[in-house]
């Protein structure tokens, strides 16, 4: 049996990557967790790019995809062939929902680039974390910190990026998971756990 590989997904702000270390707990032996852009040498350097320098929409489709096949060849697949359960903070449902929601580049474009980086393979399991835009960004203002170029993102670009978000959860309900990420981090914990135990019960403690 395949070790499985769960990504993480939901509009910044709505508090994804916190629990992530909460559902690696659940499993029998220890996760790898990893997150994109970046997770390689080459793809932080171009997560440094992508959060920080401007650039054209598509260039930033190309190069969220250019991080993902180093990412996919040189850390996700060996892990999962090595029978090691991946958990990934987003994938390429992040680029349907920011670069074709957010900045409107055509979906048959990051249909295409999916396709030659990753032809066959999807995650097992999607945990998108549901949030409003706007207490996604109260949520964002009490955390402080500077602000990338995505977090800096105003008016209609996050309700797309919500919007096409939860158009791929419908589309593909089986393997998208819809969390009301408005909920306390103890409830959200409790569904992410039962999800796992009801799909993946081999690979976590008992
Ligand atoms: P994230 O790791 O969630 O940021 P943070 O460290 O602030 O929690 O993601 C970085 C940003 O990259 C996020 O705003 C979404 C964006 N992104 C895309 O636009 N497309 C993609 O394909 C991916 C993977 C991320």
């Amino acid at each position: 049996m395949n070790a499985p590989f769960l990504t993480f997904e939901g509009i910044d702000g709505a508090g994804k990557s916190s629990r992530i270390a909460a559902a690696s707990a659940l499993f029998r032996e220890a996760p790898l967790i990893t997150r994109e852009p970046g997770g390689t040498p080459l793809g932080e350097q171009l997560r440094e790019l992508l959060l920080h320098q401007p650039m054209r929409p598509m260039t930033e489709a190309l190069l969220m995809f250019a991080a993902r096949r180093e990412h996919l060849e040189t850390v996700i697949l060996p892990a999962l062939a090595a029978g090691r359960p991946v958990l990934c903070d987003r994938f390429s449902d992040a680029s349907f929902a920011y670069q074709h929601g957010g900045r409107e580049l055509p979906a048959a474009a990051l249909e295409t680039l999916e396709s030659l980086t990753h032809p066959d393979f999807s995650p097992s399991l999607t945990f998108l974390f549901d949030l409003n835009p706007a207490a996604a960004a109260a949520r964002l203002n009490n955390m402080g910190g500077e602000r990338d170029r995505f977090e800096r993102e105003q008016g209609g670009f996050f309700p797309r990026v919500r919007a096409a978000y939860l158009a791929r959860a419908e589309r593909e309900p089986a393997r998208i998971v819809v969390l009301d990420a408005a909920r306390t981090p103890e409830e959200i914990d409790a569904e992410i756990a039962a999800q796992l135990r009801q799909r993946f019960p081999a690979w976590l403690k008992t």
